[in-house]
């Protein structure tokens, strides 16, 4: 059937007679000259992005250096920027990451003033980007900073389950009701990233006394689990002019955070139980 159609386009052209085809042909070359000549698209794009450098072997002061990249031929992340240098022109640029999908947070810098991951960020527009390490950590070198103080923090509010009364069986389950557990949204989603703390004023001043709103987030996620039978001492354990009220309601670390938590709300919330005496 098809080729049946295809013979009898063929022959109804061969049946035109010449003067009609010269036509034909004369309109084709004219809609050919009209075609506007498609503008010849830039071949490269580029962009400088500014890196904080310091290594420990070169104990000067840091500086910004720049990397002069092509978009065109790079990813649209800033990882993607990032692991672009690394590769192609400067192996010492050291940086963390893993996931490159917003899991593992380990990816976390600032990012032309804002904290944020570098595989969740695309690159900004602009001819020219800063990259600095996340705000008042002490450096290890370069965009990588030292964690420890953040960690001893978070394991200070003891991130687990803490139960009175052990199960009925050994490994037995214990339950979860669907509205009790909905309580641990917002904070289960936590991926420790250091975003919020590292953008908190009263963080930066008090970094060894104030736990910070990613410990305290977490704190309140083992306070509202109703399967924890450690509510008031968990509680206690934070009720301290330091460790808890030196947040004062300022929020960056909400803008700050790119799950989209709101640490502050979750401080909120446990000043809220130890006015009410929970
Ligand atoms: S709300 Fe509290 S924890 Fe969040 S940035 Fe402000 S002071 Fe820091
Ligand atoms: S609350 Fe958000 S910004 Fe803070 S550590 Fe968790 S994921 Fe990162
Ligand atoms: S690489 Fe894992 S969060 Fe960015």
């Amino acid at each position: 059937m098809a080729t049946g159609l295809v013979r009898r386009a063929i022959s109804r052209v061969q049946l035109l007679p010449a003067s009609k085809l010269i036509i034909a042909r004369a309109h084709a070359s004219e809609a050919e000259a009209q075609q506007v000549e498609p503008k010849a698209k830039p071949t490269t794009n580029l962009k400088t992005f500014q890196i904080y450098r310091w290594s420990p072997e070169n104990p000067q002061n840091p500086e910004l250096q720049d990397y002069q990249i092509d978009l065109k031929d790079c990813g649209p992340m800033v990882l993607d920027a990032l692991i672009k240098i690394k590769n192609e022109m400067d192996p010492t640029l050291t940086f963390r990451r893993s996931c490159r999908e917003g899991i593992c947070g380990s990816c976390a810098m600032n990012i032309d003033g804002c904290n944020g991951l570098a595989c969740l960020t695309k690159i900004p527009s602009g001819s020219s980007s800063t990259i600095t390490p996340l705000p008042h950590m002490f450096v290890i070198k370069d965009l990588v900073v030292d964690m420890t103080n953040f960690y001893n923090q978070y394991k200070s509010i003891e991130p687990w389950l803490k139960r009175k009364n052990p199960p009925s069986a050994l490994g037995k389950e214990i339950l979860q009701s669907k509205k009790d557990r909905a309580k641990l949204d917002g904070m289960y989603e936590c991926i420790l990233c250091a975003c919020c703390s590292t953008s908190c004023p009263s963080y930066w001043w008090n970094p060894e006394t104030y736990l910070g709103p990613a410990a305290l987030l977490h704190a309140n996620r083992w306070i509202m689990d109703s399967r924890d039978e450690y509510t008031q001492e968990r509680l206690d354990a934070v009720n301290h002019e330091f460790k808890l009220y030196r947040c004062h309601t300022i929020l960056n670390c909400a803008r700050a955070c790119p799950k989209g938590l709101n640490p502050g709300k979750q401080i909120q919330n446990i000043k809220k139980l130890e006015r009410s005496g929970v």
